[in-house]
């Protein structure tokens, strides 16, 4: 989603800010944009479409000597992908840019073009610099027309704001959306997240919601409410994380393939001889804890509701799961025997982290399984576990959703092994088969081939149902989800139990049924189901161990010993069939249309 950069220093502004921006295209965006002052003049390019659209128009332009910028890649909310909607936003003499969303932009908007102010743009954020403006004049002193600003703004923001009248100096602001500040001696950076000042800046501070401020002659001041504060940088990690295709076609698929691998990474040190352990977590801070509720958003939920049949099977507490928008709006009842869960591969989901200050605010111990370190929803949560899944680059997450699912399943045992509820026979079983996991997510000589082939025959049709029961139901949600994130067709995940209740009715030849059937969990009832759908003449891909004379078409899996081992082995399957059709359809694969990779706004 939106990304936010900025220099001040002496260095060539451009490639800074172009390069910072290069760092966050993988979260996905339409636009982009840069500005700079230098030499008290004003410059600005935009353009629509990829970055290199924007490094094209900025070709000629260098800018060495000392000078403030800034730069964005936009993910519309308000208004078209356009070049009028893409940051920076100009007032007469000032420039801004701004994630988030500003919830009373109308209100704003209608004051100060009864003041006379012209808009340029559908957005909320070019609210801020002509509000900017108008307050400046008042007393011509800069921050504190920018201070007037932020405090009319309401909703989520992190704001960068540049102007002539102080052309030495970027005043900034956040609250609710993430921005962070690095250091090098004299040279002065800020960032939506910390991959564009990696290998730039030495030290960091992470700005805290209601922190706003500007920076000047090398010094940071910081404000909140309560006025002029301190604040503490800690060191920023050298090493850049920067993932490369490594040959394969595209980040997806390079994510698919290191499944195997990184869910060893997942288990290490956690996954013991005599148990499980998480050294995130002690057995003080699950004391009292009498249920948990986890919320999540988009693939992050699905795997949130596949573990929740473990929590209660395996470590026999009750778990309930809830999509974080809806969370937050329904007035929720919080008891304080509730560990409160949150799951998120980026950390910054806007949804996920409000709902996550809600349960904290009621005094619930949280916990956030998350793959990003110092991320928004890592530093709020009282407890985090990470997941290790390395940097994903893919829009549509694989590789998280795999290690978020493992930490989870080892999770539930954790917790039972703590409680006294599970059953000591049964958690060394389920360890024995979290050992097979890293070696059922290799993919056989193949199985690619075979579903490259397969997938010509699945680009048309009026809609896919992927049906599964149990756990595989949150599977088969995530199937659906893959497919209508990369191929852009209609796909839902059922529970292969609940078609007969209304879906059925629109089985016929053109409606592909993606059949999860797994040997070790329910497979009678989910083939009597699947022959259901296939007596309505419905198009069946039948995933499985055991043969199936009714299927269309036949992906043999080769584990049958544990749900659980099935359950990722058919997740990968999944997960191909989405990419292949999604290649042979020629869209984006890693950038699909639309989505973003990190959410800031609700
Ligand atoms: C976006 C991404 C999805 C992701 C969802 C939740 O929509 O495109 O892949 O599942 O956000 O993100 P989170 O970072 O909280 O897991």
């Amino acid at each position: 989603m939106c990304g936010i950069v900025g220099y001040v220093g002496a260095k060539e502004k451009k490639e800074i800010l172009l390069e910072g921006l290069s760092e966050l295209e993988y979260r996905g965006y339409d636009s982009a944009g840069i500005a700079v002052i230098e030499n008290d003049k004003l410059t600005s390019f935009k353009a629509v479409g990829k970055l290199k659209n924007l490094q094209e128009k900025t070709k000629n332009y260098t800018s060495s000597g000392f000078g403030v910028s800034i730069g964005h890649t936009r993910w519309a909310t308000h208004g078209k992908p356009t070049e009028l909607n893409a940051h920076p936003h100009l007032g007469k003499y000032s420039f801004v840019v701004h994630n988030g969303i500003i919830e009373n932009y109308q209100e704003i908007k209608k004051g100060l073009q009864k003041n006379g102010v012209n808009f340029l743009s559908q957005t909320d954020t070019e609210t801020i610099v002509h509000l900017f403006e108008q307050n400046y004049p008042k007393e011509q002193k800069a921050f504190e027309a920018f201070e007037d600003t932020i405090k009319t703004l309401e909703g989520a923001y992190a704001v960068l704001l540049i102007s002539e009248v102080a052309p030495d100096t970027i005043f900034f602001a956040k609250s609710g959306s993430p921005l962070l500040i690095g250091f090098d001696n004299e040279e002065i950076y800020f960032a939506s997240s910390d991959t564009p000042i990696i290998g730039k800046a030495k030290e960091v501070y992470y700005l805290e919601d209601g922190e706003y401020g500007y920076v000047k002659e090398g010094k940071v001041i910081l404000f909140d409410k309560g006025g002029e504060k301190s604040f503490q940088t800690k060191a920023l990690t050298l090493d850049k994380i920067s993932a490369q295709k490594d040959g394969y076609r595209f980040f997806m698929e390079k994510e698919i393939y290191e499944q195997s691998r990184v869910m060893s990474e997942t288990m290490m040190g956690r996954l013991k001889d005599e148990c499980i352990d998480f050294e995130e977590i002690d057995e003080a801070f699950l004391e009292g804890i009498e249920n948990i509720k986890i919320c999540a958003c988009g693939t992050s939920y699905h795997s949130a509701l596949a573990s929740s049949y473990l929590f209660e099977r395996l470590a026999k507490i009750p778990c309930s799961v809830e999509i974080a928008s809806e969370f937050r709006y329904k007035e929720p009842l919080l008891s304080k025997n509730t560990l409160f869960i949150v799951i998120s591969q980026s950390g910054e989901t806007a949804d996920t982290l409000e709902a996550l200050k809600m349960a904290k605010k009621g005094g619930l111990k949280t916990l956030a399984i998350c793959n990003v370190d110092n991320s928004s929803i890592v530093r709020t949560s009282d407890r985090s576990i990470l997941t290790r899944a390395g940097i994903e680059k893919g829009v549509a997450s694989t590789k998280a959703f795999a290690t978020q699912t493992m930490v989870l399943w080892m999770l539930s045992l954790f917790i039972g092994r703590i409680k006294g509820t599970t059953d000591a026979k049964i958690a060394k079983s389920e360890k024995d088969a979290m050992l097979h996991i890293p070696k059922a997510l290799l993919i056989p000589d193949g199985l690619h081939e075979k579903i490259h082939r397969l997938s010509k025959r699945y680009l048309h049709g009026h809609g896919f149902f992927y049906i599964g029961r149990d756990i595989f139901y949150p599977l088969a949600l995530e199937g659906a989800l893959k497919l209508k994130e990369i191929s852009y067709l209609h796909a839902e995940g059922y529970p292969a139990g609940e078609m007969k209740h209304g879906p059925i009715a629109l089985a016929d030849s053109k409606l592909f049924t993606i059949a999860l059937m797994p040997r070790s969990l329910h497979y009678e009832k989910i083939k009597s189901n699947v022959e259901e759908l296939s007596a309505r003449d419905s198009t069946i891909l039948a995933i499985s161990p055991c043969a199936f004379d009714l299927a269309d078409d036949f992906i043999l899996t080769q584990h049958d010993s544990h749900p659980m081992i099935e359950f990722f082995e058919m997740m990968i399957i999944t997960q191909l069939l989405a990419l292949e059709i999604s290649v042979r359809l020629g869209n984006d694969v890693d950038m699909p249309r639309n989505l973003a990779k990190s959410v800031t706004v609700e």
